[in-house]
């Protein structure tokens, strides 16, 4: 039985002031007994902050957008994994198509940070997506095959015990134009039936989020697919009623 997850990716939103009324929105809406999971990724200057607000125990899990692919050092600018860990960050989000498209992050790149997240207990929420030019080419499936590949080459399948996939179509993010879930749940169950060719256990095992434009409107129909396990979302977390649905449409 797969744990839902929904995560809040709030990208580069919020001040100190927002954040805490965002996290203290969110609380009072969720609570310990829920039978999901869920994170909130802050912009790093606020993990600190939301590591605070967060201190009491209470049931939202910490996360952050992005790590450094080395461990320390003269690396200016970067934030690294045991930084993350050290304010009790649990997961950390890998290959968003914002980072490989804005920020360069190819592949290579991409499989380096996850590698590094799995070193040091951070759960990777890996993303995949394809483009609208892919998706029109008929290339959906082939773009997914090959960002899982490049990971799976260099960690294993065995990674993908303690990782999370995130399908976000590129098309889909922040436009307002959400995959249908009968879109989703197709490319969801492809990536499942792929890593059951690696290890059955294992696909059976992992979540996988859909991420772009989900809604208080349109998750319930989304996680109602048999492969959809929750999702990863971007703008609709930063309305802390409309996540607090949306984190609700996720409890079966
Ligand atoms: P939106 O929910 O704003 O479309 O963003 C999705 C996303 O990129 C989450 O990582």
């Amino acid at each position: 039985m797969r744990r839902p997850l929904v995560a809040g990716n709030w990208k580069m939103n919020g001040s100190r002031s927002q954040a805490t009324a965002l996290i203290d929105g969110i609380l009072q809406g969720i609570s310990e007994e829920n039978s999901i999971e869920v994170v909130i990724c802050p912009p790093f200057v606020l993990i600190p902050l939301a590591a605070e607000c967060l201190a009491v125990g209470n049931g939202l899990i910490l996360g952050a957008q992005n790590l450094s692919s080395q461990s320390a050092g003269a690396y200016t600018g970067e934030v690294s994994a045991t930084m993350l860990t050290d304010y009790g960050c649990k997961y950390a989000i890998v290959g968003h198509s914002e980072r490989r498209a804005l920020y360069g992050e190819n592949d290579a790149v991409v499989a380096q940070k996850f590698g590094v997240a799995i070193e040091n207990n951070l759960t990777p929420i890996l993303c995949v997506g394809e483009t609208l030019a892919q998706r029109e080419a008929d290339e959906t499936e082939k773009t997914v095959n090959d960002q899982l590949d490049a990971v799976l080459q260099q960690h294993g399948i065995e990674a993908m015990v303690k990782t999370v996939v995130a399908y976000e179509p590129v098309w889909a993010i922040g436009t307002g134009r959400t995959a249908t879930p009968q879109q989703a749940q197709a490319v969801h169950h492809f990536i499942r039936n792929k890593l059951a060719v690696g290890d059955k256990n294992v696909a059976a095992n992992i979540r996988l989020l859909y991420g772009g434009s989900v809604k208080a409107s349109n998750a319930a129909d989304l996680f109602n697919e048999s492969d959809i396990d929750g999702g990863l979302i971007g703008g609709a977390s930063l309305d802390a009623n409309e996540f607090i649905e949306i984190c609700r449409a996720a409890v079966h």
